[in-house]
């Protein structure tokens, strides 16, 4: 059993829970009528990954927490961990040497132990968001500026941090290392004396390698694999590599993700999500979502098919304040929730996923295409053949296709479908062999009519009561 963080507030009874059965089904359009509601996942976020015996958490910042209907959901249940966004990184916590500044990621830390969130501490040593006296120091002096950075924060934590990412984003693309001010002072060995002095400054958090782009299998990911494997065979006090996951819809899914999650963790080490969100280019639109939906699923997949993935935390949870539209030019609704803070149909996704259950039925795409094509007439007279296409998303089982005659037509006799006209009106239901239109599908039948005057097709089709183009 890896050793995840202690969960909390937990009473729910799991397998009562997953007895629920879903709502009844729909029939009255089209596309709901062979729908079946996959078993829906019952629970927040949080309360079904703890479930599987994981948590699923968030990130969060200082300026949201003036907003009391966010800050609402952040404490709720859907979250039991948060991350610190921002304020524990250097440039807040230290920004003059030996100034330190606790107190923003303070407030963030009291708020989630208030609520039983397990914290996140993100991150000690990065070159980003550095304080800028830490770029100009004599290589000399790098070493001790960062041990006393690590030791003092780590110190002032001790005890109410879960995890800490000691070093973030160590490594360029092609895997080597970044040329940062910590690489040039210290070469590789920075990242082990990183670890150790965090250790000895609280010997029970979790310390944790974090990168983006090492997701899946290459050259990246390699070059964590080796650095990981290196710390572990060291005896560094290596507890854990933080995946961040910031994926976009127009990049790809790193589709080995559960093979390079797996081989980190048969190194003996704890695999987390550190930072999932999926962006897209905007504006949004419903294929965008859908593979937004699948990146997601994936991500949630991989995590739970590794028993060492403790968790999954995505980089804040509204589209609010995402930091995605600031930093991606044109890009967005990466997250579940939207910006006016209600839950997409992702955040289903993302439950069910967690749950374990299928996926839910898509969104009823309804359709119906009908072609009305006269084959023959004559003086009073008239043959028509029509089609009925199925362009929705499930089958059509019993169908009942209906039009309005717009010159006083009379129907005599039809085939494939039991006809009945009352006034202009036709309308025809399905034979028993032809009851079903599968996806995609369609069935034929027709009749002899008599007219006179004009014979004017008719232009609006039902089925079962939704129009057809
Ligand atoms: C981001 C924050 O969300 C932004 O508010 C800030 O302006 C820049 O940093 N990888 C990380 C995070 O490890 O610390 C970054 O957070 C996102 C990318």
């Amino acid at each position: 059993m890896h050793p995840g963080p202690r969960r909390r507030r937990r009473t729910r009874t799991w397998g009562a829970a997953i007895a629920m059965t879903a709502a009844a089904t729909t029939t009255v359009a089209l596309a709901a009528i062979t729908t079946t509601p996959a078993r829906a996942a019952s629970g927040t976020l949080d309360e079904l990954a703890a479930a599987q015996g994981r948590y699923f958490g968030t990130a969060t910042d200082n300026p949201e927490l003036s907003d009391a209907p966010y800050v609402a959901i952040l404490t709720s249940t859907e979250f039991g961990a948060i991350t610190v966004g921002n304020t524990m990184k250097w440039q807040y916590t230290e920004p003059n040497r030996d100034q330190f500044d606790f107190a923003q990621a303070d407030t963030i830390v009291a708020l989630a132990r208030q609520h039983g969130q397990v914290v996140r501490g993100h991150t000690l040593v990065w070159h980003n968001q550095l304080a800028g006296w830490v770029s100009s120091l004599p290589s000399g002096q790098v070493q001790s500026a960062m041990e006393n950075h690590i030791t003092t924060e780590v110190s002032h934590f001790a005890g109410q941090v879960y995890s800490w990412d000691v070093v973030n984003e160590p490594f360029n693309e092609d895997g080597t290392f970044r040329n940062d001010v910590f690489y040039n002072a210290m070469g590789s060995s920075y990242v082990a004396d990183a670890f150790r002095t965090a250790h000895a400054a609280d010997p029970s958090a979790k310390l944790y390698l974090n990168d983006y782009n090492i997701e899946g299998l290459g050259a990246k990911s390699d070059a964590m694999y080796n650095l990981a494997k290196s710390l572990k065979s060291q005896g560094v006090p290596i507890d854990g590599v933080g995946f961040q996951a910031h994926l976009a819809v127009q990049y790809g899914f790193p589709t080995s993700m559960q093979q390079n999650l797996q081989r980190f963790a048969d190194l003996g080490l704890d695999v987390a999500i550190t930072e999932l969100d999926v962006r897209m280019q905007l504006p949004e639109d419903a294929a965008k979502d859908a593979s937004q939906a699948t990146y997601y699923r994936n991500v949630v997949s991989a995590c739970l098919a590794v028993s060492r993935c403790v968790g999954i935390t995505i980089w804040d949870f509204t589209d609010k304040y995402s930091w995605i539209p600031g930093v991606f030019t044109g890009e967005g609704a990466a997250l579940p929730w939207d910006a006016t803070l209600a839950k997409k149909p992702l955040y289903g996704e993302i439950a069910s996923a967690l749950g374990g259950t299928a996926p839910p039925p898509p969104p009823p795409s309804s359709g119906c295409h009908v072609t009305y094509q006269v084959s023959s007439q004559w003086n009073a007279g008239f043959v028509v053949n029509l089609t009925v296409a199925n362009a929705g998303s499930s089958a059509v089982n019993g169908w009942t296709l209906a039009w309005t005659f717009p010159s006083g037509q009379t129907v005599s006799s039809g085939w494939n479908g039991r006809f009945r006209q009352s006034g202009s009106t036709v309308t025809v239901t399905n034979a028993a062999y032809n009851a079903t239109i599968p996806a995609g599908g369609s069935a034929s039948l027709g009749f002899v009519g008599s007219y006179s005057g004009s014979n004017t097709a008719p232009s609006g089709f039902t089925l079962n009561g939704t129009a057809c183009s």
